[in-house]
């Protein structure tokens, strides 16, 4: 055995809970060390966590989390590998959408857009927030009203987010999830024949579609039938 790999959660916000697990690992690396193995690489996974919202505490920088490394594990002589991913992209993406339509409720008003829970599953499958914002801003002292934002898929759990103040919106108008990222694309489905969203990616005032949207057909035409039916 030549080296130890852990990977202990994601998106934590506070280093304790990695300095325990990275203690661990310098024991283990002494012990089977002393037991004749030459441990000499640890890959210390992912996990550190990323501000979903203005109002977020800021999580540990990476310079903390290195120094931590350092301090924890350093003395041991290995090569470190680490696996941050929502770091990295967390923050680089967002999502956009256009409202279909408003929808006024019994004590609630939905905005209905064109994205949905197959396109980024982490409200419905984790309740996690999202900040939505137009994509125009609106102008200065524009009335906001609350919304529950929603998807057009047959499913209950196909809620955004629920009384989140919003500009006045009309159909075609743009809004945009922030913090899309990371599990966004990666966890997209064809749920509901929704062929993927495409992928752009952009810099500055540079763009390319990294990821075009299929179409129906492509999407359909990849099923067989098979030979005995
Ligand atoms: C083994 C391993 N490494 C790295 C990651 C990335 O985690 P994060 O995006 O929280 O940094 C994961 C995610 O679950 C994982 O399972």
């Amino acid at each position: 055995m030549v080296g130890i790999d852990v990977h202990i959660g994601s998106q934590l916000t506070d280093l304790e809970p990695f300095e325990q697990a990275y203690r661990k690992v310098a024991e283990l690396t002494e012990v089977l060390r002393a037991d004749g193995h030459a441990i000499r690489r640890l890959d210390l996974g992912g996990g550190l966590g990323i501000p979903y919202t203005r109002s977020n505490v800021a999580p540990p920088l990476p310079l903390d989390y290195g120094a931590m490394i350092k301090r924890t594990l350093g003395h041991l002589g290995c090569e470190i590998e680490i696996e941050p991913g929502r770091l990295i992209v967390g923050n680089a993406g967002i999502l956009v959408a256009a409202v279909i339509y408003l929808k006024s409720g019994e004590g609630r008003d939905f905005l209905i857009v064109d994205a949905a829970m197959n396109d980024l599953i982490r409200p419905a499958m984790y309740e996690a927030h999202h900040d939505i914002v137009p994509v125009l801003e609106p102008a200065p002292g524009t009335d906001a009203r609350p919304f529950d934002i929603v998807g057009p898929v047959c499913e209950t759990g196909d809620t955004f987010a629920r009384q989140r103040e919003l500009p006045p919106l009309g159909s075609g108008d743009l809004i945009a999830f922030r913090s899309a990222g990371a599990y966004g694309a990666v966890m997209a489905s064809e749920y509901n024949s929704r062929p993927l969203i495409p992928e752009v990616l952009v810099t500055g005032d540079q763009f390319a579609v990294i990821r075009p949207r299929p179409t129906f057909d492509e999407m359909i035409n990849r099923d067989t039938i098979p030979a005995w039916l």
